[in-house]
């Protein structure tokens, strides 16, 4: 695949998935706008500049919305255009019902799909503009499994990324019935092994359990047998992010070892 030129924004990307698709592509050829909460993102972008690559860092919180439209301005003046946004920010809260207070709730709302919002509202004013020779803009979320499916203990998670699902279906029609050349898609994980992933084991230890029986339970509701790798989902981010998908919109790409397909 060939990134050559493209100019993308990565959110999330001082660390797992994020990070791991900023690197891929800069290696590719793309100029990549790393952004995250956390100031280590600058590690990504050297990382990248350090290979050979091209790459900006900005911190930014994906609920801020005037932060978001400094970033697109500054894009705008310093590259013209913008073709790819993956909102990798993602932010999980465990905790019963009763137990989750609704400023919690509300706080996986605001970041899990409020920043997918605002990251468009932001975005796609750029991203519509460009030539037919430059193709589609593409924009890819990052929802999750639970999307699909009741996650006891994880209500503010899995309703914030259900609706990550829904803002992705519906951008996808709104932008093709506004003839604006810009697809929009979603990636669907399963149990992927990252720093989100981890954190969630660390809460599972100080409820009591059992780190061996947690990483063999979360196994196996994979019937491929294993936890997902941060390769398998940069994949599936480049496959959406190529022009050759450009068929592809209003989808939902599961990268789930199996999980969802069935009774198992
Ligand atoms: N790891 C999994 O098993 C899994 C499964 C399904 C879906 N996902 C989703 O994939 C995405 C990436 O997951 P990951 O495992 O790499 O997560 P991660 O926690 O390792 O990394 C997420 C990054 O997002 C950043 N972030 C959080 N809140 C932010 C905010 N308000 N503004 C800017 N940046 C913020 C964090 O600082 C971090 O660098 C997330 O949206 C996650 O919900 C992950």
């Amino acid at each position: 695949m060939s990134f050559d030129d493209k100019v993308v924004i990565v959110t999330g990307a001082a660390q797992s998935i994020g990070k791991a698709a900023a690197v891929e592509f800069a290696k590719q050829g793309a100029v990549v706008y790393c952004l995250d909460l956390q100031s280590s993102v600058s590690e990504t972008a050297n990382l990248i500049t350090a290979e050979g690559g091209r790459a900006e860092f900005q911190r930014l919180d994906v609920t801020d919305q005037a932060g978001w439209y400094d970033l697109l301005e500054r894009v705008r003046s310093e590259r013209s255009k913008l073709d790819i946004l993956v909102n990798c920010a993602g932010f999980v809260q465990k905790g019963s019902i009763e137990d989750t207070s609704y400023e919690e709730f509300q706080r996986s709302f605001d970041v899990n799909v409020g920043g997918v919002f605002k990251s468009m509202r932001a975005a796609v004013p750029l991203m519509r503009v460009r030539s037919k020779e430059q193709g589609l803009a593409t924009i890819i979320n990052l929802s999750s499994m639970a999307a699909f499916n009741g996650m006891p203990m994880y209500s503010a998670y899995g309703a914030s990324k259900a609706a990550v699902w829904s803002l992705t279906r519906t951008a996808a029609l709104e932008f093709a019935r506004l003839k604006y050349p810009v697809r929009v898609n979603a990636i669907h994980p399963a149990t992927i092994d990252t720093e989100m992933t981890r954190a969630v084991m660390r809460m599972s230890i100080q409820s009591g359990e059992d780190e061996e029986t947690i990483v063999q339970q979360m196994i196996a509701q994979h019937p491929s047998g294993r936890l997902g790798s941060v390769e398998d989902v940069v994949f599936a981010i480049m496959y959406l992010a190529d022009e050759r998908s450009s068929f592809t919109t209003g989808f939902s790409l599961t990268v789930a070892g199996g999980r969802g397909a069935g009774e198992w």
